[in-house]
């Protein structure tokens, strides 16, 4: 009896619990909407973590180039975008990330010339351009993540 009680409420479990998860997800993905920009925002910020760890160590350079290379693409991919927040402002955005991956570039032919100090300099800028660009042109979030 115990055993068939113990087996009901694992059954019970089974069946509940990935509906609740689910759930769960939905509830996430309402509450932040994705966006093209987004997406590409995304692939650029773990490429860009990675990056900043390992920027300074020359013998890493040809991963770097690898990071460096999707940040270009990501960042060029977004200059054609609009931002969901601010699309009045969409010119004075798209040049700013101009602006941003014209220094991406930068930071790659210095980290093609072994200038690991340079690229390191030229990330510090990125990371205060992303900064900037999301203070201007990003939703703030309601809840710090
Ligand atoms: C290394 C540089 C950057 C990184 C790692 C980065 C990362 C991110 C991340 C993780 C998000 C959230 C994406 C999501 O909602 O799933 C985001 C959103 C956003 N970022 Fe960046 N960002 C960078 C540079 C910039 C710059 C330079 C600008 C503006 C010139 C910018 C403008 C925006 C905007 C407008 C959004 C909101 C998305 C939308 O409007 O659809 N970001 N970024």
């Amino acid at each position: 009896m115990k055993i068939r009680i113990l087996l009901l409420s694992l059954i019970c479990a089974a069946v509940t619990l990935p509906g609740a998860s689910a759930a769960e997800g939905k509830a996430k993905s309402a509450d932040k909407e994705e966006t093209e920009l987004g997406g590409h925002m995304d692939k650029m910020s773990g490429a860009f973590r990675k990056l900043k760890r390992q920027i300074a160590d020359a013998t890493k350079n040809e991963d770097s180039l690898k990071l460096v290379a999707t940040i270009k693409a990501e960042s060029a991919a977004s200059t054609k975008l609009t931002p969901a927040w601010k699309p009045e402002q969409k010119e004075k955005y798209q040049a700013k990330m101009k602006d941003f991956n014209a220094k991406v570039a930068k930071l790659e032919m210095a980290l093609k010339a072994g200038k690991n100090d340079e690229a390191a300099k030229i990330a510090d800028e990125l990371g205060a351009a992303q900064k900037e660009g999301h203070k201007e042109f990003k939703k703030p979030d309601e809840k710090k993540k």
